[in-house]
């Protein structure tokens, strides 16, 4: 696996993953309505691209193919973190989380918040988040999504 910067050349396949993680991982946790509305069909690829470029996004490749990407925001927040369901398992999540809070402790940040949904939960907790709490009334696009505030405290960079 490798883990690099997203460029827009990304878009599509960053899309993909975010679609099929939220149809077919997440949609265990959530009802076809909640996901319809977290992962509509119709978005629209300019918009995505300039919302990953707005942030820090890493993406990982497996074979040449983009199956997980993550995030940093300008305020320390991971955003998204989305694997690809036939990636599953593999310790993509760990690698791009890992990027992500080494990207945050270059910038200083002394903590990384994200939201979690149901399904990201264990994982998030397992990488050294602590849940703080549930988001019963989170809507998306009209439909309530609930998911879950989290955070990690990062320890300073140590010197080289
Ligand atoms: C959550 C998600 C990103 C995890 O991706 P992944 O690549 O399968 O996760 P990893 O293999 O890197 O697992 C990371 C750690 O979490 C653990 N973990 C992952 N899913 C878990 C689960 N459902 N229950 C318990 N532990 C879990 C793994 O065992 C691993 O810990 P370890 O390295 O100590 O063994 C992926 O399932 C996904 O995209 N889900 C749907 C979309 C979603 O909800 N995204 C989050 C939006 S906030």
């Amino acid at each position: 696996m490798q883990l690099r910067p997203y460029t827009p050349a990304d878009a599509e396949a960053t899309l993909r993953v975010f679609h099929d993680a939220v149809h077919r991982t997440a949609s265990i946790d959530y009802t076809p309505e909640q996901i319809t509305a977290w992962a509509p069909e119709d978005i629209d690829l300019a918009a995505w691209d300039a919302r990953r470029r707005a942030s820090w996004t890493v993406v990982a490749v497996i074979d040449g193919h983009v199956v997980g990407f993550s995030d940093l925001t300008d305020d320390a927040v991971l955003d998204m973190l989305f694997v690809h369901p036939d990636a599953a398992g593999r310790g993509v999540a760990r690698a791009l989380v890992d990027a992500v809070l080494a990207e945050a402790r270059c910038r200083s940040q002394p903590r990384v918040t994200a939201r979690a949904s149901r399904t990201a939960r264990p994982a998030f907790e397992r990488l050294g988040f602590t849940v703080d709490g549930e988001r019963p009334h989170n809507e998306v696009r009209g439909v309530v999504v609930p998911n879950f505030d989290a955070h990690i405290d990062l320890l300073p960079a140590a010197p080289d």
